[in-house]
């Protein structure tokens, strides 16, 4: 057998080679773990600040029955966490393989595989109790993440198996925009939105995860970051972790992570709108070609100068002309135009309406 497999690919077999070494090698050592993996809630009690959907899951867990659930909400929530950890909670290690189909948008969810993966998991009956002994509810999960991904028809051909095989499934569906779910499917789910993570609570998980990885940090550092994270667990973390590997043994200030998370610095931003008001056209030029030749992107800095034009000392007539003009702007620089011309055509708006009585 070895010698057929090298006679006829020996490409194929020097691919397997390649690959397989350093994942050996990589086995042996410690794995490192990206940290919003490793500290991603392992039991339900430990999502945060959904306390609604934690209630439901909870009384579940103690035997009660398990709706259908639709969980929806922006990144970063802990959606996938909340329903995986359910699962695990559900029925334990061994017996969540059996019980659990999870399939998200990497996987083909077409309509041939609601017809037949989704059915045929749907349809297998199940004990009510777990190897270990446990009492475990009498049904499986199919779990459909991202499920804003799919298609029309495939959800259509859900409608039925939902509610044909309730006796011995439930669905849930997780996605960011619920207008994406067909009507029919949201009306058979219990819905759940995920707010976005307050600050402190942003705030609570960081710190513990400094002092989880030892972390040296700043106040203002952590500040920062829930600033720019804006609700999102994920990206949150996500950035701890690249500023724990930037600044070695050193503190994490707010520096760090403006750097990492691309945002101008607020001086910037202060120094174009003072330009704006009181200098020449020529040095607003000048201040906006170095802001777009040091790279910040055009989106970024329009997102910033429109948080700090609204708290600028401006009647609302002009606010809300600068406003509009943004928006104008916005849309520009979404279809591809210059970013260059269009902060200086947004820029001219500032300098014409601080100048007007
Ligand atoms: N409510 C929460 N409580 C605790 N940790 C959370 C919470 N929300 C997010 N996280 C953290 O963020 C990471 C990502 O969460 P998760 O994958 O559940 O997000 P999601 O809501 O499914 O996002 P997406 O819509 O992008 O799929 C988790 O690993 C966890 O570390
Ligand atoms: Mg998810």
């Amino acid at each position: 057998m070895q010698a057929f497999l090298k006679g006829t690919s020996v490409q194929s077999s020097k691919l397997q080679k390649d690959k397989g070494a350093p994942g050996t090698s990589t086995e042996k050592r410690v794995r490192p773990v990206p940290w919003v993996e490793k500290y991603r809630p392992k039991c339900v009690d430990e999502v945060a600040f959904q306390d609604e959907v934690v209630a439901v899951l909870k009384k579940s867990l103690e035997g009660a029955d398990l709706p259908n659930l639709l969980f929806y909400g922006p990144p970063g929530t802990g959606k996938t966490s909340t329903i995986l950890a359910a699962s695990r909670e559900l029925f334990g290690p061994q017996l969540y393989k059996q019980r659990v189909l999870e399939l998200n948008a990497s996987d083909e969810r077409g309509i041939q595989v609601v017809r037949h993966k989704v059915k045929n998991f749907a349809q297998l009956t199940v004990a009510g109790t777990r190897t270990d002994g446990k009492r475990c509810p009498p049904f499986k999960i199919i779990i459909l993440d991202e499920a804003d991904s799919m298609t029309g028809p495939a959800q259509a051909a859900l409608r039925r198996t939902m509610e044909k095989e309730s006796r011995t499934t439930r669905f849930c569906l997780i996605c960011n925009y619920v207008s994406r779910i067909i009507e029919p499917l949201t009306s058979r789910c219990s819905k759940f939105r995920f707010k976005p993570l307050a600050n402190w609570i942003q705030e609570e998980r960081l710190l513990e995860i400094c002092s989880k990885e030892n972390l040296k940090y700043s106040k203002e550092g952590i500040a920062a970051l829930v600033k720019v994270s804006e609700g999102d667990l994920r990206k949150a973390i996500t950035f701890l972790q690249s500023a724990a590997r930037l600044v070695v043994d050193q503190e994490i200030t707010e520096k760090t992570i403006v750097e990492i998370a691309g945002v101008v610095p607020s001086k910037m931003i202060d120094n174009l709108l003072q330009t704006c008001f009181k200098g020449t056209f020529e040095k607003v030029q000048i201040a906006i070609k170095d802001m777009v030749d040091e790279g910040y992107a055009a989106t970024q800095i329009l997102i910033q100068l429109h948080e700090s034009i609204i708290e600028q000392d401006l009647n609302d007539k002009k606010k809300s002309a600068i406003t509009e003009k943004m928006a104008v702007v916005d849309k520009c620089l979404a279809d591809g135009a210059d970013e260059y011309l269009q902060l200086l055509s947004l820029c001219s708006i500032i300098i014409e309406q601080s100048s007007t009585n």
